[in-house]
């Protein structure tokens, strides 16, 4: 603290942290928090919407979804206004194919080294202009679609909290936890084409 602030200063920033506490309290406390801090609280349903399912896919929730449902969510959510019809075309970045070069401002799909991730980032990043309305059976029938397009899985295989952790992607290898450093490491990604 500013040593060289006057008493009453120091009682004023107390006074403003005292009412800051008694604020964000505030809806803890109708949410039933035992805890006077208001942390330890449920997640609210936003809270929970917006919760990372991690790499592993371990909290992925209930649900399912195949190809076919997939392409039918793909044009019903507008996925296709920006992605393009068959999700190449564009405008926006391309979800089927693409390698990973130097000049390219975003990583494929086909390129991400866990099946969960693609999962997640669409459940709550996408659509883009409207992010969140997804189902969770939505987000799984379009991840199926985009998987399937991008040769990974068969247009059959239907895409759960079971089966899409257990999905090895095309460059899962390239991804390795750095080693110990020798002047022969080898540097970047195998998959980085110069272009
Ligand atoms: C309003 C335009 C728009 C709509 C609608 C939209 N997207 Fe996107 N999408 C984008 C943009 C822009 C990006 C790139 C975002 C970034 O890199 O920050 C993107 C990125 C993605 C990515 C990541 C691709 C990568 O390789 O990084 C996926 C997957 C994706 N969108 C799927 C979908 C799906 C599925 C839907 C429909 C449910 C959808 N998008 C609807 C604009 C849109």
């Amino acid at each position: 603290m500013d040593r060289s602030r006057p008493w009453w200063g120091r009682v004023a920033c107390a006074a403003a942290l005292a009412a800051l506490f008694a604020a964000s309290g505030a809806p803890a406390a109708a949410q039933e928090s035992h805890s006077p801090s208001g942390l330890g609280r449920p997640l609210t349903a936003a809270e929970e919407r917006d919760r990372i399912i991690g790499p592993e896919g371990a909290d992925l929730p209930p649900g399912s979804g195949n190809a076919a449902e997939g392409a039918i969510v793909f044009e019903r959510r507008g996925c296709s206004i920006c992605h393009g019809p068959t999700g190449e075309e564009g405008p926006s970045i391309s979800l089927v194919g693409g390698d990973v070069t130097t000049r390219t401002n975003y990583w494929p799909i086909r390129h991400w080294p866990f099946a969960p991730s693609i999962w997640d980032y669409i459940r709550r990043v996408m659509p883009y202009d409207r992010p969140g309305i997804l189902s969770d059976d939505e987000a799984y029938a379009v991840t199926a679609y985009l998987l399937y397009r991008n040769d990974i899985i068969s247009e059959e295989a239907v895409m759960d909290a079971e089966s899409l952790p257990r999905i090895r992607m095309p460059s899962r290898d390239d991804y390795v936890m750095p080693g110990t450093w020798t002047p022969e490491t080898r540097r970047g990604f195998p998959s980085l084409t110069e272009r």
